[in-house]
């Protein structure tokens, strides 16, 4: 039997060992033309995931929703998206993916409810139920926060004639987690999805559920009339107290993987959260490195990343949670820019880049999320107005910008092709026929233009494809431990081309290469492996071999294994 290791797989925690892979299931595959990815289709795709060799499906929200976010505005927490099919669907989906080995997660929105949800619509009666406090409701609006969609985030509500709480947008009303009916409620939800056999939830914004009592008044956002409301809202006092309720009361009872996501999250919060003794959750994501280009500033920024800071904040999440907490591993989800247009180079150095993000990824210790479309390399996409976006977020910046700050339109527009989430949510390439082959209809959105380069089909039998390169990382994560359980150590931080960085286990070493630059690199590896025997696992470039001064190509990626 297979040695256990620290990462110990054997006591429940297989999410260690696990690759998870996101679907945004309305840009998935569309099986009934309507143009909108549904349920049917991610079944007809299950052997593509099952060849991929990942372990887990993490889907976002395909609960019943009014689509203000896409679904993370519930009405309906036990009823599927029409438009996504049925219960059956989903029933038939868990039973074809566990039937293939692969768990499905589920994305749980617990921060919000939509105002179409059956608790806010009683809520917002004058007449006493059990719901009145369910939302966070004040007379008097009790402070200028502003909401992360733009605006304020309180709205006045003419039925209830009082002010309710919105982090998000207005018709995503916070929930009052402070009333023990509510937590109820929701742990009973989640016990029902579990019992029919989920293998886990990907949990919204979690870190937000406990708001500073008082709701304080925030500094003010310059150039708006608005506050900051992050430090009244992140991690607030009771956090932990729900969390460790909601483990003990629900999560406990299952041998299931748990990620939170935790908006300006800190490293100390992180590690409370993840540790093993605290009984919360398994792991975090967390958002510095994604803040990389605009450090504690601004999301919305035109400017391109530093490596330096990349490696400095990625380092400091691999020391930090190395040997008490996990690490989430990801460059992509339905939020961000694709990583290949943000970090790497969409153009010349397309596939190269593509695969050297890869390799810097998955050799870092933590779980890996592969984002649908990120193992072809998709791109961003490149929109002339604003109105062909559909994303709230995105729209709302805009305005903010345009109305608050006086950024000229160039400016603004620049900033939502760097950032914009629609990025990520243009529909899946399958193939060069129309649509890229993701619905017979009229897509709900527009297929990137690059589709007849890009897609599934040219990839799938190319063993030098991107995707090709993909699975052999999963591979890899299997094959060897001290992918798993290996300490990191960075080389070079000063260095603005290349990052390298070690894994160490036992009596292995691994050590990993990658230039991030278009540029021809000199690189000098470190003389503590001077005469050491070693192998290349992995690399970007033909018969890449070490050398004390070695000339990295163009986005070289190599991996090399040391056994003493
Ligand atoms: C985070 C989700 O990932 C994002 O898509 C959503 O808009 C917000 N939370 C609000 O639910």
């Amino acid at each position: 039997m297979q040695d256990q290791g620290k990462a110990g797989y054997m006591n429940g925690q297989w999410w260690k060992r696990s690759v998870v892979y996101q679907i945004y299931p309305r840009s998935f595959k569309d099986s009934n033309g309507d143009g909108i990815g549904d349920i049917r289709g991610i079944i007809e795709k299950i052997d593509y995931i099952k060849n991929l060799g990942v372990d887990v499906l993490w889907l976002s929200p395909i609960y019943q929703s009014p689509n203000d976010d896409n679904g993370y505005d519930i009405s309906d927490y036990q009823a599927i998206m029409p438009e996504f099919g049925t219960m059956k669907d989903f029933d038939e989906l868990l039973k074809q993916a566990h039937k293939r080995n692969i768990k499905i997660i589920m994305d749980l929105v617990v921060n919000h409810t939509s105002d179409e949800h059956i608790w806010f619509q009683r809520s917002r009666e004058k007449e006493k139920s059990k719901y009145q406090d369910y939302y966070i409701w004040a007379k008097e609006k009790p402070n200028n926060w502003e909401s992360y969609f733009g605006g304020s985030a309180w709205e006045y509500d003419e039925v209830r004639e009082m002010y309710y709480l919105h982090l998000f947008s207005r018709k995503q009303p916070d929930l009052n987690w402070r009333n023990p009916e509510l937590r109820e409620d929701i742990y009973k939800m989640m016990s029902w999805w579990l019992d029919k056999g989920i293998d886990g939830f990907r949990m919204d914004v979690i870190n937000l559920i406990s708001k500073a009592d008082g709701f304080p008044e925030g500094e003010v956002i310059e150039g708006t009339p608005y506050t900051e409301k992050a430090p009244y809202v992140i991690c607030g006092p009771q956090m932990h107290t729900y969390l460790k309720e909601m483990y003990k009361k629900v999560l406990s009872n299952y041998n299931i993987m748990t990620v939170g996501e935790g908006l300006g999250l800190g490293l100390d919060e992180a590690r409370k959260i993840t540790s093993e003794n605290s009984k919360e959750l398994n792991m975090m994501f967390t958002f510095e490195h994604m803040d990389v280009e605009n450090i504690g500033k601004e999301k919305w920024t035109e400017q391109r990343f530093k490596l330096k800071d990349l490696k400095q904040i990625m380092s400091k999440w691999q020391k930090g949670l190395e040997h008490e907490g996990w690490n989430s591993l990801y460059w992509n989800n339905h939020d961000q820019p694709r990583v290949v247009s943000r970090f790497g180079d969409d153009g010349l150095f397309w596939e190269k880049s593509a695969k050297m993000l890869a390799v810097c990824l998955h050799m870092m210790k933590g779980t890996p999320y592969i984002y649908q479309g990120e193992e072809i390399g998709m791109t961003n996409i490149r929109l002339k107005t604003i109105n062909e976006y559909h994303d709230i977020e995105s729209k709302a910046a805009y305005e903010r910008y345009k109305n608050y700050m006086g950024y000229s339109e160039e400016k603004i527009m620049n900033c939502i092709h760097a950032r914009s989430r629609d990025n990520a949510r243009s529909p899946m390439q399958w193939d060069t026929t129309r649509n890229a082959g993701f619905t017979d209809g009229s897509p709900w959105f527009e297929v990137n233009t690059n589709y007849e380069k890009i897609n599934v089909e040219s990839q799938v039998n190319d063993p030098d494809s991107i995707l090709s390169f993909y699975r052999e990382l999963i591979v890899l994560r299997k094959s060897y431990e001290i992918i798993i359980e290996g300490d990191y150590n960075l080389l070079y931080p000063e260095d603005d081309n290349v990052y390298a960085y070690t894994r160490e286990w036992q009596n292995q070493k691994i050590l990993v290469i990658c230039n991030f630059s278009k540029e021809h690199i000199a690189f000098q590896v470190p003389s503590s492996f001077d005469n050491k025997e070693n192998r290349l696992l992995i690399g970007n470039y033909e018969g890449a071999a070490l050398e004390k001064e070695m000339l990295l190509r163009p986005y070289e990626a190599d991996v090399f294994l040391f056994t003493s």
